[in-house]
């Protein structure tokens, strides 16, 4: 069984998405839900699927000390992977060190970011996007490394932009709950720990 915790600071909608398809995949099993922010949307949506949802913020706390109590409760419940779903806090090289598998070469943590990467990284990125001159935006699902939205691109979708923001917003989330459970079908069949072995 492969262990997942989703980290998400939001409403949680991409987790939802996750939890729905770790549902129908045998292997995968997401196991908890951690969120810094008192009132997420995303703690309904867990506790909707019977999921463990904790709520650790990080007032009062330096970055390593909110960092070492988030570790604390993924080594306790024996977590493989992360999945970010709008977790909104930079992860430290030492928080990332404590998830690389040296097979991979990558950290197994995962994010996904709401536009054609390396287009328009950190915050608002749809904002970003809608208001530039490209006329496509898009998905990319990606590793996560010690920068901001640089890690090794896993997958990314585009679109056509559309000249309306909510519909362009509405356009990109229905291809981010689309596109990030995919990523669970990829682990389930190890096809993803294969593919950056280099043994497909
Ligand atoms: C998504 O747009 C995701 O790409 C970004 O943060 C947002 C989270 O939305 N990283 P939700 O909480 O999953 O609805």
């Amino acid at each position: 069984m492969i262990n997942i915790a989703i980290l998400a600071s939001g409403t949680g909608t991409n987790a939802r998405e996750l939890l729905t398809k770790a549902n129908s995949l045998p292997h995968i099993n997401i196991s908890l839900v951690i969120t810094d922010t008192e009132g997420a949307g995303v703690i309904d949506i867990a506790k909707s699927f019977s999921k463990k949802a904790f709520l650790i913020p990080a007032k009062g706390l330096s970055k390593s000390e909110h960092e070492a109590f988030i570790l604390k409760k993924l080594t306790h419940y024996k977590i493989d992977w992360i999945f970010l779903a709008g977790y909104m806090r930079i992860l430290s090289s030492d928080f990332l060190n404590s998830f690389y598998d040296s097979k991979l070469k990558q950290n197994r943590v995962i994010n996904i970011h709401p536009s054609l990467l390396p287009l328009f990284k950190g915050l608002n990125a749809y904002k970003q996007a809608f208001n530039s001159t490209e006329d496509k935006s898009g998905v990319t699902i990606h590793f996560v490394d010690s920068e901001i939205d640089t890690g090794k691109i896993i997958f990314q979708e585009s679109f056509q932009k559309n000249k309306n923001f909510e519909n362009f917003l509405s356009t990109g989330m229905s291809l981010e709950h689309k596109l990030y459970p995919k990523v669970l079908e990829l682990l389930n069949t190890h096809a993803l720990d294969n593919r950056y072995k280099g043994l497909l």
